[in-house]
């Protein structure tokens, strides 16, 4: 019921926004610690947590054992991670692979490569006539996390721009086109809060064209459905911020002191997303919050393994690109990967000597080179390489480089935040501003104006 959508306010927190504001106050004040957590660590771009949500009381001890289930994926884990699970004790990785076959004998070409020029690079131009491609308040299925405008945002600068490639232009947004794509399909997103707010765009971009009693939302769960009867097609959404099975895959409640995730096991996303036509994967600012734990599927005495998040997300990678490599017929379906989100959480970044991040940021970046330190180069690398063997089967939407320009694209202050801020807080914006998550009409819009140009 679409009722339900407006009223569950708790859905999109970023609560891990609010992890970053805590961390985010604490060190504006203070140069040193500006540099050192910046190389370091990132914060949870993420979140959406729900701390209005009664919790469920189901325990699960990591230890008893499960029906097994049949399945082409590899053997499933004896039981099932909750956000409950513990490791009964942690050492350091041991240097484990899951040994994936990714085989590489593809003959076809990427997907992309047809493509004349390269559509990620290019700049921003003004155009308040075009944008943006909808009014926020036109959406019924708006999150009060991107609704920028609705929380007193004053500039509406950031919805006017388009992006222009450089030696060619994008094919023009069409609702109606974009439809028929979908006709008898299943579009679906999978992963964090940042590939929430694009499936939120889709969805806002998509729904105006359907008229009321011909569409549908279901609630928030694992897997969120906006159906579109006419076409018989639906934009759905699978909370799956690791891409592999881990403790925070509850999509409301996942705000943990560790992450714990089983490097070698999608099942429990891929029974859901293996059913889609076209899929869309992120995964990304997850990882960017230090050291995450490993339980592999073999270990039975709770032993954990502990790895940097980089590594930790390489060997995710390589998990779900083996269930690319052997369940994709890409005849029938298409893979989508959205590179890096950037952030803005360092001004001085763009504008040297000064100290603040995203707030009170009107215009984008103009340098063509620049990139902020958000969005970390050894990761590019990893996800490349992992991408490279894939060949055909997975299009790259490599929307970092022309994100990284849109330092005016976030949310800051305006938007609802689920805590009680203190006065403290209040009386200096930059302290709670979000600058990870992105306003609707937005940046979002360009990245499904850009999925819509391979699809
Ligand atoms: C960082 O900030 C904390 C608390 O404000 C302070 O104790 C510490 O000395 C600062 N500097 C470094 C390098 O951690
Ligand atoms: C940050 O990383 C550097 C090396 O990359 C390391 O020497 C330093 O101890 C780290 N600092 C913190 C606070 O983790
Ligand atoms: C498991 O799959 C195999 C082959 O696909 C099939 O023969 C077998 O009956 C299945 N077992 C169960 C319990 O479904
Ligand atoms: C578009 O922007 C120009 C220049 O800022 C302004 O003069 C014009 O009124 C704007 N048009 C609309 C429809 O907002
Ligand atoms: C948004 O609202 C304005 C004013 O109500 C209207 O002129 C404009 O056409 C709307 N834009 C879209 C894309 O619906
Ligand atoms: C949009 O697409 C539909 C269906 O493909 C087509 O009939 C229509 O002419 C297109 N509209 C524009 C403005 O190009
Ligand atoms: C609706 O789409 C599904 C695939 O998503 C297809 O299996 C089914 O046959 C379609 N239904 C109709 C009535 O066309
Ligand atoms: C994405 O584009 C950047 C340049 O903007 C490039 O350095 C990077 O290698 C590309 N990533 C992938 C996965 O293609």
């Amino acid at each position: 019921m679409m009722q339900r959508w407006p009223k569950k306010k708790t859905q999109f927190p970023l609560i891990a926004l609010v992890f970053f504001v805590f961390i985010g106050s604490s060190i504006l004040y203070n140069e040193l610690n500006i540099s050192q957590i910046h190389q370091n660590q990132t914060h949870d771009g993420d979140g959406g947590d729900d701390d209005h949500s009664q919790p469920s009381l189901k325990q699960t001890s990591l230890f008893e054992s499960t029906a097994p289930l049949n399945h082409s994926l590899p053997k499933r884990p004896p039981v099932v991670l909750d956000r409950f699970s513990s490791c009964r004790s942690t050492v350091k990785y041991s240097g484990k692979k899951a040994g994936w076959v990714v085989g590489s004998s593809e003959s076809d070409i990427r997907r992309g490569s047809a493509e004349k020029c390269d559509l990620f690079s290019g700049r921003w131009v003004f155009d308040n006539t075009s944008y943006p491609l909808y009014n926020e308040s036109d959406c019924p299925y708006m999150s009060d996390q991107l609704a920028c405008h609705k929380h007193g945002r004053p500039d509406l600068g950031y919805q006017y721009w388009r992006w222009q490639p450089h030696n060619c232009n994008l094919k023009r947004w069409n609702v109606t086109e974009m439809w028929e794509k979908l006709r008898d399909k299943r579009l679906m997103f999978v992963g964090d809060s940042l590939n929430r707010g694009q499936w939120i765009s889709m969805v806002c971009l998509m729904q105006s064209v359907i008229p009321a009693d011909k569409r549908s939302m279901s609630p928030n769960a694992h897997l969120t459905i906006f159906r579109a009867e006419e076409y018989n097609a639906t934009v759905e959404f699978l909370w799956s911020p690791l891409l592999v099975e881990s403790n925070s895959d509850d999509p409301v409640n996942h705000r943990l002191d560790e992450r714990i995730m089983r490097p070698d096991s999608v099942h429990r996303h891929a029974s859901q997303w293996e059913h889609a036509d076209i899929l869309v994967f992120n995964t990304y600012l997850w990882w960017r919050q230090g050291s995450v734990k490993l339980l592999w599927s073999t270990e039975e005495n709770g032993v954990c393994e502990e790895i940097d998040g980089l590594g930790g997300m390489e060997l995710a990678m390589e998990a779900w690109a083996n269930w690319v490599a052997s369940s994709v017929d890409h005849l029938k379906k298409q893979v989508f990967f959205i590179t890096m989100s950037p952030t803005h959480l360092w001004s001085r970044e763009w504008e040297p000597g000064s100290e603040s991040n995203c707030y009170d940021e009107k215009t984008p970046i103009n340098d063509e080179s620049y990139w902020g330190s958000g969005s970390d180069l050894p990761t590019m690398r990893m996800v490349e390489k992992v991408l490279s063997r894939l060949k055909s089967k997975v299009s790259v939407l490599n929307i970092t480089q022309l994100s990284e320009y849109r330092k005016d694209g976030h949310p800051s202050i305006y938007r609802k935040f689920w805590e009680t801020l203190s006065p403290e807080k209040l009386s200096n914006p930059t302290s709670y501003s979000d600058c990870i998550h992105w306003c609707l009409p937005g940046v979002p819009d360009v990245w499904n104006e850009l999925l819509f140009q391979f699809l």
